[in-house]
Formats: structure tokens, sequence, C-alpha cells
């Protein structure tokens, strides 16, 4: 049985950043540039910092792929820091002097409420944040939404298409969030500055994002990923950590910043009776079982389904603010102002490309967990045969 797991590695202003990702099937058509085209939607969005002008991020595939197709032996990507030249001796694995450390004044003794340097640095004994800070910057998204990429392609090949959009930036909520076939949510998500469909509430977050620029300020969000054509019965009933909805949320909680996941209505089905909440099942021979409607969000039981998925993640805002809060530094002990690096004031249509390539990568997980074989043509065909037997079932 095939299994997908991969390892990202690389510091924020280190020369690269790694990711090696075993379980791949052979025979997988496979592009630089399928797993660029996600890069590039990271990197825009109304609303990010200096950094993402200074990095184009392109993937080198090293291993794993030849003449375009995977080979089944583990696959390295790497996308180097284009600002890596400006940081060669800070962030260098050479040893350096004290005088020379002192001199080059990148050392961090003042933590950001709201980020990992206070805790990094009493966990692993740096005085020198700079040593979390590195690491726990969303800069190592970009490997993991390449790691999606190739999630994406896997479930394209499969039939299985992944899109997401932003709800709601800084308490302005999408109030037009409808959309016919996942290829429109896709579309129009894209020709948004701010990655929403309601075209109003786009504007109303850009000018929230200028102002929380203007006042040093920063803000979150709720954004939104949906997957369709996705077989029945991926996840599992039976053991609490094969249940898909559980890992899935673990992924979205595990990108930065993100505080909250909810699953179809999520909590507001707190608030709703039974009746209000599941979804009626119907039949018929062209499309087999179906949901009346999918306010659980495409899972019962751990399981997909077959409705689409829909995942929402909470961002909070980004915790480096030009107008600092309040910390302490751990040399002096003294109150100051924490420290400022260079930042975003609103990430969150970033993040919600990042979302969508981590749910992919849950899916696609899923997906050769239940239908996995060394080659990719085996596994098309088994979901086929899958998707017909499920119909007559
Ligand atoms: C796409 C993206 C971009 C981010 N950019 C920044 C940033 O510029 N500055 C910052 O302080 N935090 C940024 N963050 C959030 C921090 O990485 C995050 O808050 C930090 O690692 C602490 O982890 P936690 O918030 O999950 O507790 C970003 C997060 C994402 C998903």
């Amino acid at each position: 049985m095939l299994t997908l797991r991969f390892l990202t590695a690389g510091e924020s202003h280190g020369p690269q950043l790694t990711a090696i990702i075993e379980g791949v099937p052979a025979q997988l058509p496979l592009l630089a540039e399928d797993i660029d085209r996600e890069l590039a939607r990271r990197q825009g969005g109304y609303g990010r910092g200096r950094r993402m002008q200074i990095e184009k991020d392109r993937v080198q595939i090293v291993s794993g792929v030849r003449h375009g197709m995977t080979t089944g032996a583990p696959i390295t990507f790497v996308v180097e820091n284009k600002d890596w030249k400006n940081w060669t001796k800070i962030m260098g694995a050479e040893p350096i002097s004290e005088e020379e450390a002192e001199k080059m004044r990148r050392k961090l003794t003042r933590p950001r409420p709201g980020h990992a340097d206070l805790n990094g640095a009493i966990k692993y004994g740096h005085r020198d944040m700079r040593n979390v800070l590195e690491r726990s910057s969303a800069r190592e998204t970009t490997v993991r939404v390449a790691c999606g990429a190739l999630a994406k392609v896997i479930l394209k090949a499969c039939g299985i298409e992944v899109a997401g959009h932003v709800r709601e930036i800084g308490g302005i909520r999408a109030e037009e969030t409808n959309y016919a076939t996942i290829q429109e949510l896709q579309k129009r998500s894209e020709e948004s500055p701010v990655r929403c469909l309601d075209e109003d509430a786009s504007k109303k977050m850009m000018a929230a994002i200028d102002k929380a620029k203007q006042d040093g300020d920063s803000i979150g969000g709720i954004v939104e990923v949906v997957v369709a054509g996705v077989p029945i019965g991926l996840g599992s009933h039976v053991h609490y950590d094969r249940k898909l909805d559980g890992k899935i949320a673990g992924a979205v909680m595990s990108i930065n910043a993100f505080k909250g996941v909810e699953i179809g209505i999520g909590f507001e089905a707190a608030r709703l009776p039974g009746s209000q909440v599941h979804d009626e099942i119907t039949w018929s021979e062209e499309e087999g079982y179906k949901r009346k409607t999918n306010r659980l969000g495409g899972f019962e039981g751990g399981m997909t389904n077959g409705m689409p998925i829909v995942v929402k993640g909470v961002m909070k805002p980004i915790p480096t603010l030009y107008k600092p809060l309040q910390s302490v530094d751990i040399d002096s002990k003294e109150p100051f102002a924490a420290g400022v690096e260079r930042s975003d004031s609103c990430a969150v249509p970033a993040a919600s490309v990042v979302c969508e390539n981590v749910v992919a990568w849950e899916v696609a997980n899923a997906l050769l967990d239940t239908f996995g074989s060394d080659q990719l043509p085996l596994i098309q065909a088994a979901v086929e045969r899958h998707h017909a037997a499920s119909k007559e079932f």
C-alpha cells in the first residue's frame, strides 16, 4: 500500500527550501510549470509585503522525474531564496566570531507577541531568536504548496479538482459566494485581487487592507477550499487516525497563523436542529447516490460521501506589526516595543492558496491509500471502476 509522505527543510533567508516526497506513483506526467503555477498563486494577492517582490519562486525538480514523467522514486523539489545573497554571512552554516556576530546586528532579542519567537527560543535555548524565526516563517509554506501542487496533479488525473476562495477579511464578509461549477469558482476567485467571489466585498477588503497597512496593523480572515469529483469512501470510519475530515482539519490547522477549521457548516451545526443539518439522500440511475444539500461538507463517518469537500480555515492577523505591541527584551528583561521584521499586512488571499494545497495533499494521500498502486494508470482504472460500482450499489 502506497502512502504519500514528505519532509520540508530550509530557512526563510537560507539558500533554499527543499521538499522530499515519497510514495508518488510512477507514470504521472509532471512538469515544473505545474508546480510553478501554484507557487506564483501563493505569492500573489493584495496586501503582500516587499519580500514577495524580491522572490519569484521557481521549482527545480532534482529527483524522481525523468523526461516529464514520475519514476516512482522519491521526488525532490528545490526552491531557491533569491534574498540569500544578502544573507550569506548572517545565515551561513560556517561558524563566525562573537565580534562578527555583533557587527551583523541581526540578532533578535525582542520576541513578537503572536509569533513563535519566545517559545521557540526557550524550548531550543536560542539567545538569538533569529534561529526560531527563520524556520517559523511562512516562507516554509512555499514548499508545502509545491507538494500540494503535485497532489493536485495526481487528483486531476483522477478527475478531482480543488479550488479556494476568501470569504472574509478584517470583518468584511463576502455576501455573494455562489458558483455553478468548481471551474467557475477557480476562475472567479483568480480574477479577484483578494480571491473573493463578491466584487463589492473585494473592494471593501482591499480598502481594509490599505487601512491596516496605514495604521501599521494587520488583519486576518476566513478562507474556504472546495474539492469536487471525489469518490465515495476516502478516509475511514474504522479507526480514529484514518478519518479524512480529521486529517484535513489537522493539515489546515498546521498552516501558519490558522486558528480554526470548519467542515461544511461547521460551528453553525451547534445552533441548528438535526433536520436542518443532515443532508437527505437521493438515488438516480445517471448520478447514483447524492445528497440534496451539502451542509456536512462532503463527510460522514470520516469518509467522503461523494459531495464536494468544503473546508473553511480561520487565519488570525499576522503577528509582525509596524505598530509594535509591547514585549520584553530577553537580554535586558526591559519592556520593549516588539522588533519589526519585514512583513505583510494581510496574507489571507495567499493563505487560501496554501490551504487549497494542504487539503489537496490530504485528499491525494487518502486516494492513494484506497486505490494505491505503483502506476498511475492502474490507479485511474481503479477509481473509474469504483465510481461505477458505487453508482449501482
Ligand atoms: C501565507 C502566509 C504569510 C504570512 N506572512 C507573515 C508575515 O509576513 N509576518 C508575520 O509575522 N507572520 C506571517 N504569517 C504568519 C506566521 O508565520 C505565524 O503567525 C507564525 O509562524 C506563528 O505561528 P501561529 O500563528 O500558527 O501560532 C504568514 C502566514 C501565512 C500563511
